[in-house]
């Protein structure tokens, strides 16, 4: 199986080269509103945003940077074919605006966008991501009442376009063989992610900026598992590192990915050329992780019923039947695209067989 990876230079607000309807999953992280480290991005692509801000009128900022992230979630309902899932990592943001501090809830402000252009939100899901800054203890201290909660957390918001998403006879296998483990299940598909340490944020190019705001490759590559099958076109509108177009490469997926710069959309393209070790690792854990589960279900008196036949080993359900673990054997690039040739592996690992690799992190 093969499949494609395009790295735009682009404004999201106009997805020039998507065509209507041809992507599957979105998984993407705008950059948030009303966090410094963006004021001069969303200054650019709004002139009433950076008004705002220079008037000490937080909400009014928080509001007019906000529409200019509208037009790109309108964007990404046109791309999306019915059925398809957009989901968005997002944090709020806490700030202090001429003298005011206060909340401004990013992620009910978009979700609320994405509702109004039709899709429907589904349950989401709390990235938890301890936060070791400085900055941690917020307010008054230990004097009451004027201490602020700590934010450790994101959100991961999930929507679809339409109702369920119907599959084609050719589909169907793909969707089969798409299936993940029942274990993986019950971790993936919990509210709470405590399980996903952020990633490294260093760039080492000062040219492109001071953090990546990178999301872990962990992220993505779950909900591309969870949200889409084998051979699906993902979409980033906001690629950066290209952490999305890694993590779908990795789970044999094809990937589209945009930026507005091109300082990282080449590092984008050196971090897919260099995705295999990660991707051969994370498959092999996966299998790894399955056997270990295995032998405590053995120890304990109780295996599954099932054999996934592709792997040759037990699984809980008969929807496992036709799962496969495949990991990409040749990354190669021609013009300004990367290509993917995938391969099932085995369910019995041979040592030495697959690489053990960390991510080859993009640090320009
Ligand atoms: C939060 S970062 C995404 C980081 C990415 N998930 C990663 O793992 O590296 C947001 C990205 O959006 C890009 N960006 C901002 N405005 C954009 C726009 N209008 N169109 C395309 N990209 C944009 C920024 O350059 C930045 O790389």
């Amino acid at each position: 199986m093969r499949t494609t990876h395009r790295l735009l230079l682009g404004d999201a607000r106009q997805l020039t080269g998507v065509e209507t309807g041809s992507v599957q999953l979105i998984v993407t992280s705008p950059p948030y509103p009303m966090v410094q480290m963006w004021d001069e991005v969303f200054r650019a692509l709004s002139p009433a945003a950076g008004a705002a801000l220079d008037a000490g009128q937080g909400m009014a900022c928080f509001e007019a940077q906000h529409q200019a992230l509208d037009a790109v979630w309108a964007e990404c309902a046109r791309a999306l074919c019915d059925g398809g899932f957009l989901c968005v990592n997002i944090g709020d943001a806490t700030r202090s605006v001429d003298g005011e501090f206060c909340l401004y809830p990013n992620h009910a402000r978009v979700l609320t966008a994405a509702m109004r252009l039709g899709l429907t939100p589904l349950p989401d899901i709390l990235w938890r991501k301890p936060n070791n800054s400085p900055n941690k203890f917020m307010g008054s201290g230990t004097l009451p009442a004027g201490a602020y909660v700590t934010y450790e957390h994101e959100y991961v918001l999930i929507l679809r376009k339409g109702g369920k998403r119907s599959f084609s006879k050719a589909e169907q296998a793909r969707r089969a063989a798409s299936a993940f483990f029942w274990e993986e299940r019950n971790q993936w598909f919990s509210d709470l992610w405590a399980d996903l340490p952020g990633a490294d944020q260093r760039l080492l190019d000062p040219a492109t900026r001071a953090r990546s705001a990178a999301y872990p490759l962990e992220l993505p590559y779950r909900l591309i598992l969870m949200y889409s099958i084998e051979g699906d076109l993902v979409l980033d509108p906001f690629l950066g590192t290209g952490t999305t177009s890694a993590a779908a490469l990795a789970a044999g997926r094809s990937s589209v990915g945009l930026d507005l710069d091109a300082n990282l959309l080449a590092l984008a393209r050196a971090r897919l050329l260099n995705a295999r070790p990660w991707a051969e690792a994370r498959a092999a854990a996966r299998i790894n992780d399955h056997r270990a589960w295995l032998h405590q279900r053995a120890a304990a008196g109780r295996p599954p019923g099932h054999v996934a036949e592709p792997l040759g080993l037990g699984v809980m359900t008969r929807q496992e039947r036709q799962l496969r673990v495949t990991t990409p054997g040749r990354v190669w690039a021609e013009g300004e695209q990367v290509y993917a040739e995938h391969s099932p592996l085995p369910g019995e690992l041979k040592e030495g067989s697959v690489a053990s690799g960390a991510d080859e992190a993009p640090k320009g």
